[in-house]
């Protein structure tokens, strides 16, 4: 029989646990979990709660690289465990950890109320050019319109940019990779017209100016959005928007 089918192969998983009910501080603990070579590293957990301990705290929710819940730190790099295979992993161990960067709630779940505070600011929908009418009908794109943010769109808020990104681990209030993303979205939207309400997001301190050019948001992205090339485009953005309000503040009435 194939061993897709019956496990005969097993690996340890180092699991960091933070029950804050009984713990002081986070600790490894080892999981010997039989897997077959279809087994993501998300089933991987699933097994072990179900056969070894029910108390094993993750989020996820589609299983297939959708809903951005499932992001964790696996060998210290940061990937969603559904899209992770465990045949992948070399050595037969393998450690799981929350994503760093985020305060640890419980096991492998972080908090992401700072994160979604950072998508909120930017104003994260269309703010209609010209409100219509719905009996006006729908607001046209062409294919090309479409394009210039279509990349963008694909972001999940899986946070492993955040994750990732040095400046965010030693600044958390800096605005971060995947808000500059979404930002550039809605920026990028020839239907938008909120683009100067966004831009005053992003030029103070904490804004696209934090960002030290490290590119490794891009690198771990799971669905190709690059996250670099918005925050680059946002400095261009606010310098732009710098110059030209500095030429209308000197200009002669
Ligand atoms: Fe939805 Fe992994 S469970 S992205």
């Amino acid at each position: 029989m194939s061993d897709t089918i019956t496990p005969t192969k097993t690996i340890e998983l180092r699991v960091l646990r933070y029950r804050p009910a009984s713990d002081d501080e986070p600790v490894f603990e080892s999981f010997m979990v039989p897997y077959t070579d279809d087994m993501s590293v998300l089933q991987a957990l699933q097994t072990i709660k179900d056969t070894q301990d029910g108390t094993l705290s993750f989020r996820w929710s589609c299983r297939m690289a959708i809903c951005g819940s499932c992001g964790m730190m696996v060998n210290g790099e940061p990937m969603l465990a559904c899209n992770t295979f465990v045949r992948d992993l070399p050595g037969g161990v393998a450690t799981v950890e929350p994503l760093q960067n985020f305060p640890i709630e419980r096991d492998l779940v972080v908090s992401v109320g700072d994160f979604v505070k950072k998508i909120e600011s930017i104003y994260p929908f269309i703010i209609p050019k010209v409100e219509k009418r719905i009996e006006d009908g729908a607001y046209l794109q062409t294919p090309a319109q479409m394009a210039a943010y279509e990349s963008f769109s694909d972001c999940i808020n899986c946070m492993l940019c955040y994750a990732a990104c040095p400046q965010f681990g030693a600044n958390p209030d800096f605005i971060g990779p995947g808000a500059m993303a979404m930002l550039q979205r809605y920026n990028s939207d020839s239907r938008d017209g909120g683009k100067q309400l966004r831009l005053d997001q992003i030029h103070g301190e904490d804004g696209v100016w934090s960002c030290t050019a490290v590119g490794i948001c891009s690198d771990v992205c799971p669905k190709s959005v690059d996250p670099a090339n918005a925050v680059n485009q946002n400095k261009t953005n606010s310098a732009l928007d710098f110059f030209l309000h500095a030429v209308r503040s000197g200009a002669p009435s």
